[in-house]
């Protein structure tokens, strides 16, 4: 068993997506941006819907992809605060949004998501953390003191692509989700699982 081609079949029986997340998808591969992709777009989806999600935070937000799929779950009541620090993505973001006709609340906040973060006010029923990887062991911290009792804190990429099991790769990106992985499980303030979908997902509920 292949995990790429599981991974090709899952996309292959995935439905397709609404125009503009077509458009979105198509941009980010013509221009090489990496974004979550339908399957943990699906994924997203499901989770703010089960969470009942009314407030969303997430680290690192590119052009808005993620924001979408939490957006169409979360509706009118629903307010998204997104973080990245380039203003192209955001101005990208908002372009689709408003194409889109998407009624959920969004703030969109620019500069380094882990000094941005410390100034929010909780509760979050949902953090998801998708910044540069050798900074994912800081935001455990952040997403605990901003997340409610049972809501959740979503990483995404944290196979990256095999490395995290390739001993020989020791790059500082690789190096920071090993570490992150090691220090979520053992943290006591979340109850974590990983599922190999995509890149790879940790889902941690906050106790
Ligand atoms: C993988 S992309 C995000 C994609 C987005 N979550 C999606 O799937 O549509 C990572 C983004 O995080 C931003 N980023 C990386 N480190 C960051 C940080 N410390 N603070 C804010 N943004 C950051 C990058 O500029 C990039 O746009």
């Amino acid at each position: 068993m292949d995990f790429s081609d599981i991974d090709a079949y899952l996309h292959k029986v995935t439905p397709k997506r609404e125009p503009v997340l077509a458009a979105m998808e198509k941009y980010a591969k013509q221009n090489g941006f990496p974004i979550i992709g339908p399957l943990v777009g699906r994924f997203l989806y499901q989770m703010a819907t089960l969470a009942k999600a009314r407030k969303i935070l997430e680290l690192g937000s590119g052009f808005g992809y993620s924001a979408y799929w939490f957006a169409r779950a979360i509706g009118s009541q629903g307010r998204i605060i997104m973080t990245d620090m380039d203003q192209a993505n955001r101005d990208r973001a908002f372009k689709y949004f408003e194409q889109a006709g998407l009624d959920a609340k969004f703030t969109y906040h620019l500069g380094d998501a882990l000094k941005i973060a410390v100034n929010l006010k909780g509760p979050y029923d949902i953090v998801l953390n998708d910044i540069d990887k050798q900074d994912y062991p800081a935001t455990i911290d952040i997403a605990a003191s901003l997340l409610r009792p049972g809501g959740l804190f979503i990483t995404d990429n944290v196979i990256w692509s095999g490395k995290v099991y390739d001993g020989k790769a020791r790059d500082a990106a690789t190096r920071g989700i090993r570490r992150f992985t090691r220090m979520l499980y053992a943290d006591d303030r979340f109850f974590t699982t990983i599922m190999p979908v995509r890149d790879g997902i940790s889902v941690a509920v906050r106790v």
